[in-house]
């Protein structure tokens, strides 16, 4: 594959091109991504839950990130690495800036954090030092004691409102990426079309400009986790190996037959 940059995936967003992220934490299967048509791959804190065996994502430290981001980037044939900033790494500005350094020498292209509004002049901050962004909105796993728990987030029009203009600031603020998790399709699809900047969802729906999934998740490992905007891609006839069903997720981002309605929320 050829190596993709910021300017190829903003590329995809302009001529309306699904963007197909999935989740790596090794070597190994960042080299399958990378090779299958898998243009960003994730090294998500979510490796606290897959990899850890942890009940959140709260647990996961720089350290762990920065090797795991390492054993993807020794594996990567071309996809933008992603790198989840873990809980904490960024509570101020001093902490995102050296805890992103830290990151990118690993081996990822941008960092990723959670939040909105109060992350405004972070984001700049590491903008104007060169530190690509990429930030999340909707579920935000690292406050999931704050939120009550795992749920869909933007149902009411206050918060869904609040979250358009966070949205909006944050791109303003010079994000470069923005990940939508568990937000009804109709308040993710009004996002996607109110920003430049790419979104990628995760239970959000069909209209954002990219899909991401847990790879664990996807590939059926865990059969007691199964919430409803997960995909077992193990699961189709047609699939005889972990590479075709990568090849498949990336499919059917591309065609716009993955997430259907049954993976979305109203
Ligand atoms: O950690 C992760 O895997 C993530 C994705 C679910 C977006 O943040
Ligand atoms: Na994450």
């Amino acid at each position: 594959m050829k190596s993709q940059t910021l300017h190829s995936i903003q590329s995809l967003k302009n001529n309306q091109q699904p963007i197909a992220v999935l989740t790596a934490y090794d070597s190994s299967f960042a080299k399958l991504l990378s090779e299958n048509g898998v243009e960003i791959i994730l090294i998500g804190d979510s490796l606290g839950m897959v990899i850890q065996g942890q009940q959140t994502t709260v647990p996961v430290t720089l350290e762990q990130m920065c090797y795991h981001t390492r054993c993807v980037a020794a594996g990567n044939n071309g996809a933008l690495l992603v790198a989840d900033l873990p809980y904490m790494s960024y509570a101020t500005e001093a902490q995102a800036i050296e805890n992103s350094a830290a990151l990118m020498q690993a081996g990822a292209n941008m960092v990723k954090l959670e939040g909105g509004e109060w992350l405004l002049s972070t984001i700049k901050k590491l903008s104007e030092r060169g530190i690509p962004v990429c930030t999340h909105l909707g579920l935000t796993p690292q406050s999931v004691d704050a939120l009550g728990g795992f749920k869909v987030q933007g149902r009411e029009e206050q918060q869904a409102q609040q979250m358009i203009n966070d949205a909006i600031e944050l791109e303003k603020a010079g994000a470069k990426l923005l990940v939508l998790e568990c937000v009804p399709q109709k308040l993710a699809k009004e996002i996607s079309q109110k920003l430049t900047i790419p979104t990628i969802g995760i239970g959000a729906g069909k209209e954002t400009d990219g899909q991401v999934l847990v790879l664990h998740d996807m590939l059926g490992l865990n059969d007691s986790f199964r919430p409803k905007f997960v995909k077992n891609f193990m699961h189709d006839d047609s699939v005889h190996s972990i590479a075709d069903a990568i090849k498949n997720y990336v499919e059917q981002v591309k065609n716009k037959t993955f997430p259907g309605s049954e993976h979305s929320f109203d």
